[in-house]
Formats: structure tokens, sequence, C-alpha cells
């Protein structure tokens, strides 16, 4: 983005800017997760973190799709936020010595990804719409409905045994 000057006039402009955000977000996801699958404990959430990793490579995919249904240039701009998220959650797990707590502490800092990436998702769906591109928000739909897949299975990881066993 330039300084001096503003780079985003249009909707459009808008628009393909925020895809960038959540390609470059979707990108550092990518290199997080074998962390947290390393670093989980409970069967059931390393698996749930190995999986989501496929999904999340796949979310890379469709995005470049998009970039290229658009006739836009495939790159992401740095998305301060996301960096957050994931800096917070290496600083925690950290700090966590207990192994059922520290699987408590993944799934919280997971959670906050998979609401960071719906949040994005359904304004991207939205926008798409507004312009015309049914075609790229029935893509950015299919991203959605697995971000809220695995947030849902997170509170049931988190419900079901982990949050117990950890207090
Ligand atoms: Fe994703
Ligand atoms: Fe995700």
């Amino acid at each position: 983005m330039g300084f001096f000057t503003k780079d985003i006039k249009t909707m459009d402009d808008l628009f393909v800017h925020t895809l960038r955000d959540i390609y470059y977000a979707e990108n550092q996801i990518v290199k997080a997760l074998p962390d947290m699958i390393e670093k989980a404990t409970t069967p059931g959430l390393k698996q749930g973190f190995q999986t989501h990793l496929g999904e999340t490579k796949n979310h890379v995919k469709r995005l470049e799709q998009v970039f290229k249904m658009l006739g836009q240039e495939i790159e992401g701009v740095d998305c301060p936020a996301i960096d957050g998220i994931i800096e917070e959650a290496d600083d925690i797990a950290g700090e966590v010595d207990d192994k059922n707590v520290l699987d408590a502490a993944l799934i919280a800092a997971a959670q906050a990804v998979e609401h960071y990436e719906m949040t994005r998702y359904g304004t991207l769906i939205a926008w798409a719409k507004l312009l015309g591109r049914t075609d790229c928000a029935s893509l950015l739909q299919q991203n959605l409905e697995e971000e809220k897949a695995a947030d849902t299975k997170l509170t049931k990881l988190a419900e079901g045994q982990v949050n117990r066993k950890a207090a």
C-alpha cells in the first residue's frame, strides 16, 4: 500500500486487497500448523490439526483460483492481525508446562485463528456477491464451510475431554 497515494479506490480494489490479506493469512497458517501438530497431545486434536493443515493448503489453492478468475496477480499483503494471533499462540504455548493445559491453550489459539478466517470469508463472500462475482463467492464459501467445521470440531474436543482433563 502506498503511503502518499491511496491505492484502494473502489470496492473492487478493497475486495482484492482483502483477498490478499486472507491469502497471506492462510499461508502463515500453513507454516504455523506443523508446530501445533507437534505440540498437541490428545490424539483427536493432533489428528484434527493434521486434517486442517490439508484443508488449509486447499484454501490457498482456492484463493489462487479466485485471483486467476479476477485476472489479478497472486500475492499476499502483510496481515498484522494473523501474525499477532499466531505470535500470541506461540507465546502462551511456551509458557504452559502441563500437557493437558497445553492442549486447552492450543485449542483456544486455533479457535482465534478460525474465527479470524471466518470473519474475512464472511466479508469477502458478501462483497463478491455485491460485485456480481458469484463464481468467486462459491469458492470462498467452500473455504468458509471448512473453517466453520474446524471450529465446531475444536469446540467439541474442548468440551468433550481436553478442558476437563486440564482442570
Ligand atoms: Fe483457512
Ligand atoms: Fe482454518
